[in-house]
């Protein structure tokens, strides 16, 4: 069996976990799907980075001890990867025994090589901030931290002998090609690597920072952060305790990191692993940053997207769409609410949750949820049953190339494809002309096409995917075989179109549309609205009494409004494009009779009604006088 050992960061729990942590650990998790899907044993890992100064200052802020506050930390990680449906196979936190224990014997066993060395180490010191900076860290001589003054400091450290292997570093890189990607990352390194390379000091003096692993050969000194945790990608296949483990998934397959951390991995990395006589992974892939407005989103800069606020406004697996379907893998991509919304509208609510919906809408319709059996394929069914059965293939092989998004892409291609082949087969004008034979022919091919692609889809929306296939009643294993074959749905099978998998989300409002079944089919006569249907809105004149800015919302507005007999608050996302002062007195459109809707706690009794342009939104107003609550026919 083929098999994958794929990992992420160890995360720094000096804070909570924002988009950019989700973005890594979602990706390895829909490697890990895919490769799986195709027959591959996998092992992915995930975990925690606990030592170093930044945690101990990140407790001490707390006032927690360093433990308390990883534990306490380590909850937040593990919780959002339950939400996530992150299905690492091990989480290793850098404080375990396990792990303590391969550090200790990789620094003795370097240090007894000779690997490692004693020597001074010359340094500037900010004594409020109990920090050691070198000369390169500081802003116009003084602690880039706090701007106050810094002591030169003479001390001894230990050095791990870096300088030694960089011939060696450059070399192996230039002959594997695959070690370091994409390319551009690969080149930064070599670069990097063309100057002198400095030996590394791997410790710290214990008096100036205790929150880390003693040295077993000087316990006045603990091990920097980064030689301690990088050293958890071998303890947890087992080096040194568990052989059969160890040689069965070292070397790693993927390391999977952000670009802020190539050269962590790409130069110190290996050269631990040289000296301590272990093959180096097979590559490490640097992905891009997000991006909010053109700077990286960093928990040191205080503008991070909260996942959790993501999973919650927008769903689980829409979340996990968007960020694989959005960033081009290797490169950086921009965040925005905006960006969010209109890929779930475009690619899931309008072609593929539609394209399940009108499937199983017209086989309700048509069939009483019952499966026809297809009898007449001609040129298009030949055509879909071809391309499908090809697409597993296509879209494995660019998962394998790491192109996830095209890969998506692909599969979103495919659903419009197959959108098309209903909207020119029509079913409709089959049933209607009683061409029954025909018409079981297109609702069984445009299932099985559907069948199969929801299989692909369900490394990236696992829960969506398992929904749809409860819809479908399709118990067949999720595997690449199964996508790649023809006929596994059989004709007679009980389907059902239980809800909407995805309700468009409406963009003024940041807000789920109720479930209202969509239109499915192209307009006929009997789709118009009757005038009872039309009877039925109540569309009135209201003036704004008040305006105000929702808090904590972008482009949410609050407004009092008067009805004529009544006062109502109505919620309305027009921040971006009105001052809330403008509406003051205005006599706008209001649909009275909505279904009222929870909108950041405000409960909004009504929608105000405007037009969309490309990118304006105007709202719609009353030509001449006339009393708030008078009646639009
Ligand atoms: O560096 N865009 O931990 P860390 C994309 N503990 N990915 C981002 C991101 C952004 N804006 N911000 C963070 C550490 N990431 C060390 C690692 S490994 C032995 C030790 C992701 O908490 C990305 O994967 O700073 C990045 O490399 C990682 O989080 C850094 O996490
Ligand atoms: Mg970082």
């Amino acid at each position: 069996m083929p098999k994958i050992y794929l990992t992420t960061p160890l995360y720094y729990v000096n804070d909570q976990p924002h988009l950019g942590h989700a973005y890594t650990t979602i990706l390895a998790d829909v490697l890990t799907r895919f490769y799986k899907m195709a027959g591959y044993e996998t092992f992915f890992l995930t975990g925690t980075d606990e030592h170093g100064q930044k945690i101990a200052d990140a407790a001490k802020q707390r006032n927690k001890t360093p433990l308390q506050h990883c534990d306490e930390m380590v909850l937040k990680f593990k919780s959002l990867w339950e939400k996530l449906n992150i299905g690492y196979d091990d989480f290793i936190r850098t404080t375990e025994s396990r792990h303590i224990s391969v550090v200790n014997q990789a620094l003795q066993n370097l240090y007894e090589k000779g690997d490692i060395y004693k020597s001074s180490y010359t340094g500037w010191y900010c004594v409020p901030d109990e920090r050691f900076w070198t000369e390169k860290d500081l802003v116009d001589g003084n602690c880039p931290d706090c701007g106050r003054k810094v002591e030169k400091l003479e001390e001894d450290n230990y050095f791990f002998r870096m300088s030694a292997y960089q011939d060696w570093l450059i070399q192996y890189i230039r002959e594997h090609p695959r070690f370091i990607e994409p390319e551009t990352r690969k080149n930064e390194i070599l670069g990097f690597l063309s100057k002198p390379l400095n030996d590394l000091c791997i410790s710290r003096p214990s008096n100036r920072l205790s929150w880390g692993i003693p040295l077993p050969f000087d316990p006045q000194y603990v091990c920097y952060v980064w030689f301690d945790a990088l050293l958890n990608y071998i303890t947890s296949p087992g080096y040194l305790t568990d052989q059969e483990g160890f040689q069965k998934w070292w070397p790693a397959d993927y390391h999977l990191i952000g670009k802020d951390i190539v050269t962590t991995h790409g130069v110190f990395w290996p050269i631990m692993l040289k000296a301590l006589e272990i093959e180096p992974p097979h590559t490490i892939f640097a992905h891009g940053w997000w991006l909010i407005e053109e700077t990286k989103m960093s928990k040191s800069l205080g503008n991070v997207v909260s996942p959790e606020y993501l999973i919650s406004e927008f769903g689980v697996d829409q979340f996990r769409y968007f960020i694989m379907r959005e960033m081009a893998l290797g490169q950086d991509a921009s965040f925005s609410i905006e960006s969010i919304i209109d890929r779930i509208n475009m690619d899931l609510a309008n072609d593929f949750g539609n394209l399940a919906s009108r499937i199983l809408t017209m086989i309700r319709r048509y069939r009483q949820n019952k499966l026809p059996e297809a009898l007449e394929n001609g040129g298009p069914e030949e055509a879909l049953i071809t391309s499908s059965n090809r697409l597993p293939d296509e879209v494995f092989g660019l998962i394998r190339e790491m192109k996830i998004h095209l890969a998506l892409d692909r599969i979103i291609s495919a659903v419009r494809d197959t959108n098309r082949y209903i909207e020119s087969s029509a079913p409709w004008e089959l049933a209607r002309t009683k061409q029954d034979k025909k018409l079981d022919t297109v609702l069984y091919t445009a299932t099985e096409v559907l069948r199969k692609i929801a299989l692909l889809l369900y490394p990236v929306m696992p829960e969506k995917i398992e929904r749809l296939r409860e819809f479908l009643n399709s118990r067949e294993e999720i595997t690449l075989t199964s996508a790649r074959k023809w006929g596994i749905l059989q004709p007679g099978t009980a389907v059902d179109h239980k809800e909407i998998l995805f309700p468009r989300i409406e963009k003024a409002l940041h807000k789920t549309e109720p479930e209202t079944p969509k239109k499915m089919e192209t307009p006929k006569k009997t789709d118009y609205l009757t005038f009872e249907e039309f009877k039925k809105l109540d569309i009135r004149i209201a003036e704004v009494l008040t305006a105000e800015k929702v808090p904590d919302t972008k482009n949410l507005l609050r407004l009092e409004i008067d009805l004529g007999t009544e006062k109502r608050t109505i919620v309305a996302g027009l921040a971006k494009y009105y001052q809330p002062q403008e509406f003051v007195g205005k006599k706008i459109v209001v649909l009275a009779n909505l279904q009222p809707a929870n909108l950041h706690g405000i409960i909004s009794e009504g929608m105000l009604l405007a037009a969309e342009g490309e990118d304006t939104v105007k709202l719609l107003t009353i030509e001449g006088d006339i009393p708030p609550g008078s009646r639009i026919r």
